[in-house]
């Protein structure tokens, strides 16, 4: 992960930098640093922790420079640390920054070692650095020794690059780890996404696998993969600055909860006509491809990965099409065997994970003929590498913890299956009954949102606990699985979840009064089954805290807590009960005192494998 900026300008580029790196905290923040040129003279900062450990660095010693670059650091090779932290130098004169994992390191350091260099860190970043100083004492410039040096590497890379000696040059380059130039006035930037230049341009280019790009303060030259010079477009961003933004709410993830509503408004926004789903929202020639398909495979992780194992009951259950869904990481590895003519679907919130994005490459290579990404980044490597594309439009999601993106990607992914369903067995009846209660969602996610109070005041129980389980059936399987992800990551509570069918064949055993078992219960074909389960817990003595329609009346005995959650149909009941799920672990959370938006050892962008 991590994330980079740089500038070359004829201001002082460290105010610029820090901004930057502080939109790029989602993408890692256990260190930070920069590195500006002054007078042909390299200066460094880095400090251990969030930005503003390096920013409050800064304010005690300022460095300026109209040439640098930065770096915010999710470590992988090598504890967060301070000598672990980026910029590396070398020779005192070349400086990098770096996202991505060089496979090859442990050789090259071999033989960096056996040339004399000295290693101040436990990163793979380093070796990259000595191999530009070596590669600059037969080149005729950094950005020869640069072309030079990404030949030796292995894995993933983006990278800024400087030279003290070159003040007048800022080196770039990609390949598997995002990276986009900014195009300013007499000024250019780098950054690993474009919310960090916001505030400095909208105006973009965005890097091809294998580019390298010298960034001057009137001109870019940049190189593709084979060293031919590449013209790549400039591209107009129609995001604004300020659209991340905390407003008045105390975390981003409470204001991403509460912009749910509007999120799925925008979601569904001037895709249907008259009633009916337009199926050129997905690209031009997304009609021919959904004639094609004979089934679906889903291929995602973490969050996303739930989106698409809700989306399979309602393929299967609704249309009947043939859907698998995948964790992105088991797919890439696994050699599977894809059916001819699927359709791949990955979601993503941020575009850029690795694991989803090589899946997709690994689908391809077996033959797939059409690919469909879900995402949320326009601007994303996924989008970019799809035939067809459904934007979530939930808006930045800035905290870890996804939550808007989760239920934007549930409601697109039913658009999807209203698309690929007419091919199949779904009926005119369903498609309106579908579409219905789409629109209805956020009314429904509204009332919802007035449970905030009550859900509150129950995860007071929460605090002191050490473990809990979910439950749920069907669809609501899924939802409970998202349930326990949001309460570890951000509260650090240990949870799991289970289809409530499976608790007799081992986990009853963990049951007595400490272990809070959470049940997602709505007014379905499944509830007499799921009561049962209900029972099984009650009867052990275990607490039960069950998120229930409210039509219906206790089901069980005892040790039993209730939250009653508006009624609502079928379809959309999965993306409905993932709100109080979202809320509980927020307040849990709070309570706990833990980071909520920046959980430890996470990221919001998991652009490593
Ligand atoms: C958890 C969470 C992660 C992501 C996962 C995939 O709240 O956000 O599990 O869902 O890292 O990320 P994307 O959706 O960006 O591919």
């Amino acid at each position: 992960m991590c994330g980079i900026v740089g500038g070359i300008a004829q201001r002082n580029v460290v105010p610029i930098l820090l901004e930057g790196l502080k939109r790029l905290e989602y993408r890692g923040y256990d260190s930070a640093g920069l590195a500006v040129i002054n007078n042909f003279e390299l200066y460094r900062k880095r400090e251990l922790g969030k930005v503003k450990e390096l920013e409050a660095l800064l304010h005690a010693d300022p460095i300026s420079g109209t040439i640098g670059i930065a770096h915010t650091r999710w470590a992988t090779h090598g504890k967060p640390s301070t000598a672990n932290a980026h910029p590396h130098v070398s020779g005192n004169k070349i400086a990098v920054v770096h996202n991505g994992i060089i496979e090859n390191y442990e050789q090259l350091k071999t033989a960096q070692l056996a040339q004399g260099h000295e290693f101040t860190s436990q990163t793979d970043t380093e070796v990259i650095v000595h191999e530009v100083f070596n590669a600059l004492q037969g080149a005729n410039n950094l950005l020869d020794a640069v072309k030079h040096t990404v030949r030796k590497l292995e894995g993933a890379y983006a990278l800024g690059i400087v030279n003290a000696d070159e003040p007048d040059v800022l080196v770039a380059c990609r390949k598997g780890s995002p990276l986009v130039i900014g195009v300013g006035i007499g000024e250019y930037f780098i950054a690993s996404d474009v919310a960090a230049l916001l505030p400095v341009t909208q105006r973009f280019i965005f890097l091809q696998e294998g580019d390298v790009a010298a960034l001057h303060l009137d001109s870019v030259e940049i190189y593709d993969a084979l060293d031919q010079v590449a013209n790549r477009p400039i591209i107009e961003s129609q995001l604004s600055p300020d659209a991340v933004d905390k407003g008045n709410y105390r975390h981003y993830m409470l204001k991403e909860i509460h912009e749910q509503p509007f999120a799925i408004a925008q979601t569904l926004e001037g895709r249907f006509i008259n009633n009916r789903l337009q199926e050129n929202s997905f690209g031009h020639n997304a009609s021919e491809v959904f004639d094609n398909i004979k089934a679906v495979q889903i291929l995602a992780c973490g969050t996303s990965y739930h989106a698409g194992l809700v989306a399979r009951y309602w393929f299967e259950e609704l249309a009947r099409v043939p859907c698998q869904v995948e964790v992105a990481s088991e797919f890439r590895y696994r050699k599977p065997v894809l059916a001819a003519d699927t359709l791949i679907v990955t979601i993503s919130q941020s575009g850029e994970t690795a694991d989803t994005l090589a899946a997709l490459q690994e689908a391809k290579k077996l033959g797939a003929k059409y690919s469909l990404t879900i995402c949320n980044v326009p601007e994303s490597s996924l989008v970019r590498e799809s035939d067809l594309v459904l934007m979530t439009r939930a808006g930045p999601e800035i905290g870890v913890a996804s939550t808007k993106a989760f239920t934007t990607q549930l409601a697109t992914l039913m658009l999807l299956v209203i698309a690929v369903g007419r091919r199949f067995h779904l009926t005119g009846q369903t498609e309106q009954k579908m579409t219905a209660q789409l629109f209805r969602l956020p009314g429904e996610i509204e009332k919802v949102l007035q449970l905030n109070g009550a859900i509150k005041r129950l995860s007071e129980q929460f605090a002191e606990k050490q473990h809990a389980l979910f439950l749920g059936r069907g669809a609501h399987y899924p939802i409970a699985m998202e349930g326990a992800l949001k309460l570890k990551e951000i509260s650090y509570i240990h949870a799991e979840a289970y289809p409530a069918g499976e608790l007799k064949h081992g986990p009853l055993a963990l049951i007595d009064a400490d272990m809070p078992v959470i049940t997602v219960a709505p007014n379905n074909s499944l509830l007499e089954k799921l009561k049962s389960n209900m029972q099984e817990v009650s009867a052990r003595g275990g607490q039960l805290i069950v998120f229930m329609d409210e039509t219906l009346v206790p089901v069980a005995e005892g040790n039993i807590q209730i939250i009653k959650v508006p009624q609502v149909e079928n379809e959309i009941s999965p993306i409905l009960y993932t709100i109080p799920l979202q809320l509980l672990s927020y307040h849990v959370a709070v309570l706990k005192g833990t980071d909520v938006d920046q959980p430890r050892n996470l990221a919001k962008s998991v652009t490593v494998e």
